[in-house]
């Protein structure tokens, strides 16, 4: 890597520091002869943290003490920042040998260490430097954090670096039964899918145990970051058993819960205060054909401001205009009277982009899809990419022969703590779309079949789980890879069967 780039770095407050070293007395273990090592130190935030706390209660930091904190850090520049700190703070020439400039993932480092303290870079595996990227992809094959390359290029670029760093130096860099304590993003232990492979609690064939996790809820240790985060306690060579002692901050107190897995052993975790409460399951059976998964709303992949609008416009064909959801229709019966509406260039019957040619035949798209082009063909997103290189630069995320179904059982999926579904159908001909990842659906073929659909979700049950799911006010509150996972589905491939169940 350019050891200049910054991955991932959010540098740990000094009193966030300080606060993780307390919570788990690691500063009495260093003191009494434990070697430490921050295994992604940035500018040394824990190891300056151990110092401060050393000055203020009076214990010498000598140079047996310092030959037992180590930092590891790509980039040479946070290494002299924190060398010129410590110097002008302390007064102390850290030692050199002390220092890693190395990139942890593909550089072998010799020691081991009894305690790994730290905040491992965040940082979507779809978001790295393209040529990183490259480098990085044969380590989370080999950590076994995606199961194949196709998948790492799809659904699990949403894989966090920090899931794989945390593999690497819980497997290489700990003594037998070593210990290891960071803040890292909280979706390692709720994320579906992208993060399952972090948990098979198995790194470099040593077994690892979550053993205690914080979730932070209101205060703010990274301030301006987004991306939701605790803190845990990593234990090496011993299994994973549940539940996990889980903390979550509720009005500015500590309050304990406990963390299970939902449904295997490598599924996202449910949090609950009693175990009683896990009898919440409501494996409902509901028939659904293939046609009939689940699914997000249309994304314009960046280009809202072209294909969404306010108000219904005059100029363009009305073929190809639908009513948008939007939140009123939950709020309030505004269901006839659409906010917004989006333009999809497609066939209803094949869910297909149209062809340049037969957009040519509606001169009003054609003008208006040109006057947009440079905007549309250069958004982003390898997926996006492939479908613009084969020429349909006017083609939207998430359109096909599901969206045009006559009735959608549709819900918000996003950020919410309620789950209501309810049927939507057409306006003046044209069926309603979700928007994005805010709505999922379940496309139905009759009105009956969305009708007894949305009757089966109405179970408060629902909701329940996917509180426990550690959902609530989340971006993945409802999203259909959940509900497809927290219901039953039974799906037909039998083409006769679809029809009679869609
Ligand atoms: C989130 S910051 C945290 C730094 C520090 N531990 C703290 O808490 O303030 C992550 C750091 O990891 C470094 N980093 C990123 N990828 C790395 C790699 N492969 N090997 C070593 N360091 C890396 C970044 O340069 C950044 O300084």
């Amino acid at each position: 890597m350019d050891k200049s780039i910054g991955i991932g770095e959010v540098f740990t407050p000094l009193k966030w520091a300080e606060w993780l070293i307390n919570r788990w007395a690691i500063f009495e273990a260093w003191r009494d002869g434990a070697h430490i090592c921050d295994p992604t130190a940035g500018r040394g935030s824990f190891v300056r943290a151990l110092l401060h706390i050393a000055r203020r209660k009076g214990i010498p930091i000598t140079p047996e003490r310092l030959s037992r904190l180590t930092l590891i850090e790509v980039n040479a520049a946070h290494l002299a920042w924190f060398r010129k700190n410590v110097k002008q703070e302390f007064g102390i020439d850290f030692p050199v040998s002390q220092f890693f400039c190395q990139d942890v993932i593909m550089e072998s480092h010799a020691r081991k260490y009894d305690i790994l303290v730290g905040n491992p870079p965040w940082a979507n595996f779809g978001d790295l430097p393209s040529d990183y990227k490259t480098r990085v992809k044969p380590f989370f094959l080999a950590e076994e954090l995606v199961p194949d390359k196709q998948q790492l290029l799809l659904g699990s670029s949403r894989i966090d670096i920090a899931a794989l760093i945390l593999k690497i130096v819980l497997g290489r860099l700990l003594k037998k039964s070593g210990v290891g304590y960071f803040y890292l993003p909280i979706s390692l232990f709720f994320g579906d899918g992208a993060h399952r492979g972090f948990r098979n609690y198995c790194a470099n064939q040593r077994n690892f145990a979550v053993d205690t996790v914080y979730e932070f809820t209101s205060s703010q240790v990274f301030k301006g970051v987004n991306t939701l985060y605790c803190c845990a306690k990593f234990r090496c060579d011993t299994r994973q058993t549940f539940p996990v002692s889980y903390f979550r901050e509720l009005s500015g107190k500590w309050t304990q819960h406990k963390a299970v897995p939902f449904k295997d052993s490598a599924g996202p975790w449910r949090v609950v205060r009693h175990l009683n409460e896990l009898d919440t399951d409501p494996r409902l059976d509901i028939h659904l054909s293939t046609a009939q998964t689940p699914r997000q709303g249309v994304n314009t992949c960046g280009a809202n401001g072209v294909f969404i609008f306010e108000n219904k416009p005059s100029d363009l064909p009305e073929e190809f205009l639908y009513p948008l959801a939007t939140k009123e229709i939950w709020r309030q019966d505004a269901s006839s009277f659409p906010r917004k509406w989006i333009l999809l260039p497609y066939h209803q019957q094949t869910g297909k982009p149209m062809s340049w040619h037969q957009i040519q035949e509606h001169t009003a798209l054609k003008d208006y899809l040109e006057s947009a082009q440079e905007v549309l063909q250069t958004r982003r997103g390898t997926l996006l990419r492939s479908v613009i290189d084969r020429g349909y630069w006017w083609a939207l995320f998430g359109v096909g022969p599901y969206s045009f179904a006559p009735f959608k059982v549709i819900w918000e999926a996003y950020g919410k703590s309620q789950f209501r579904p309810i049927v939507l159908s057409c306006i003046g001909g044209q069926v309603w779309q979700g928007n994005q990842s805010m709505h999922a659906f379940i496309p139905c073929w009759s009105e009956d079949a969305a009708q007894r659909i949305r009757n089966t979700l109405e179970n408060p049950e629902i909701p329940m789980l996917l509180r426990q799911l550690n959902g609530a006010g989340k971006c993945n509150w409802a999203q259909p890879g959940k509900i497809k996972k927290i219901l039953s589905f039974r799906e037909s491939q039998d083409p006769q069967k679809n029809k009679a169940y869609a």
